[in-house]
């Protein structure tokens, strides 16, 4: 498989220990972990298939770091690089707003990048999310406040799901 980038957003960690939790699963050798406060564009470039991690914050807002970037973010040239998302957030304390952050980067790439990876939305609680398109999350939803619990199965199987969509 080529290289994967993983670029996470974290006020707290929780993004922050999912991004690592992945490049393990994935293997070190293949996939980098950077934080997006500290990326530049040029940091893309280099990579086919690309993870963005976002946690959300305020009212379904996006994570900081991904909204100071998310201008540079559009004028990135994501032509023949597949990208998967992951959103975290709280099910329960935010059940308007279930992971809204991943909703908002999957809006703002949508129309320049072959976006992979959702997943459906049976056997989560909430009530409503950005990150939602017919029954399916847009990405991977993880919910380290309510359900770390699940959060090794679900990753689990999103990676062996990217394995297959990745560019070999
Ligand atoms: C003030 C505040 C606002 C939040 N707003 C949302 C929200 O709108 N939707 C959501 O799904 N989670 C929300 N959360 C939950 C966080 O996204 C969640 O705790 C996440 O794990 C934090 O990840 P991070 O440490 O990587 O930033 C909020 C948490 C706090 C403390």
């Amino acid at each position: 498989m080529k290289k994967i980038g993983i670029f996470y957003g974290s006020n707290s960690g929780n993004t922050e220990s999912i991004a690592n939790r992945l490049q393990n699963l994935l293997g070190a050798d293949n996939a980098d972990v950077i934080n997006i406060a500290n990326a530049k564009t040029d940091d893309f470039i280099r990579y086919e298939n690309l993870i963005f991690g976002t946690s959300t914050w305020g009212l379904g807002d996006l994570q900081d770091d991904w909204e100071s970037f998310l201008p540079n973010l559009k004028k990135i040239d994501f032509a023949g690089k597949k990208v998967a998302l992951f959103g975290v957030g709280d099910s329960m304390g935010y059940a308007d707003t279930f992971v809204d952050g991943m909703g908002e980067l999957y809006q703002a790439i949508q129309d320049s990048g072959y976006v992979v990876g959702f997943t459906p939305v049976t056997g989560y609680y909430f009530d409503a999310s950005k990150a939602q398109v017919d029954d399916q999350f847009v990405g991977l939803a993880l919910d380290e406040d309510n359900e770390s619990d699940k959060t090794i199965e679900r990753l689990t199987a999103w990676v062996e799901n990217l394995k297959l969509q990745f560019t070999i």
